[in-house]
């Protein structure tokens, strides 16, 4: 693995591969290829506002694995911190941690993927959500400040706008909820557009202009 310095990666190009200690042992990212993977950091172990995410993706973990998704943690702690960590979630919050968390101390996946931000801060990763296809292709990143939890329900609704992109060739339009009529890709030709017209009244098609097509599945 090499490690370029802190630069971002690139939707649609293939996810930086990395190995890595973790609280299951050490793991490569394509160890999970022909699943998506949500690979999220956070700024410290031991941190209120850590404390309520991870509790969050605890709770949302069965309904990524029902959408064939796995979740990895990581932070630049050690690998006995995330134990003391999860082991302390256990007792205050009676909840496990499902999922394997990164101990990325010498800073080489932080690096790779851009998750710190030296202007928040030079020592700690950011709130980082990385959305992985199961081709290992990265497909969307939300990067949150260090002050700010994120929203599950979100990055629930981001997979299943990804996984209905990758089912049926179309997009999803604004605030869009899984089960919302779809947006069908505009077309790229002249000799397309002008046959647009002939969708409308088609079964679940709304035709609204020739660039804007909406269908319920
Ligand atoms: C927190 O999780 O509460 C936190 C961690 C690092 C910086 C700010 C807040």
């Amino acid at each position: 693995m090499t490690e370029p310095a802190n630069s971002l990666p690139r939707l649609g190009a293939p996810a930086p591969d990395f190995e890595a200690e973790t609280t299951h042992g050490k793991l490569r990212l394509s160890d999970f290829l022909g699943s998506y993977v949500v690979l999220f950091s956070h700024p410290a172990d031991f941190t209120p506002v850590c404390t309520t995410e991870f509790l969050a993706f605890a709770k949302i973990a069965p309904d990524l694995r029902a959408r064939g998704v796995e979740l990895l943690g990581l932070s630049i702690d050690s690998v006995f911190a995330h134990l003391g960590w999860i082991r302390n979630i256990k007792e205050r919050f009676g909840v496990d941690i499902p999922f394997p968390v990164v101990a990325d101390s010498g800073r080489a996946v932080a690096n790779l993927y851009g998750m710190v931000m030296p202007g928040e801060s030079a020592t700690e990763t950011s709130r980082c959500v990385f959305i992985i296809d199961d081709k290992g292709i990265l497909r969307a990143m939300i990067y949150y400040p260090l002050t700010t939890g994120r929203n599950t329900d979100e990055i629930l609704r981001l997979i299943d706008a990804l996984q209905v992109t990758d089912q049926h060739k179309a997009g999803t339009p604004a605030n869009w909820q899984k089960g919302d009529a779809v947006i069908l890709p505009a077309p790229r030709t002249a000799e397309d557009a002008a046959e647009r017209s002939e969708l409308a009244g088609k079964d679940g098609v709304e035709y609204i202009d020739w660039y804007y097509v909406k269908k319920t599945l």
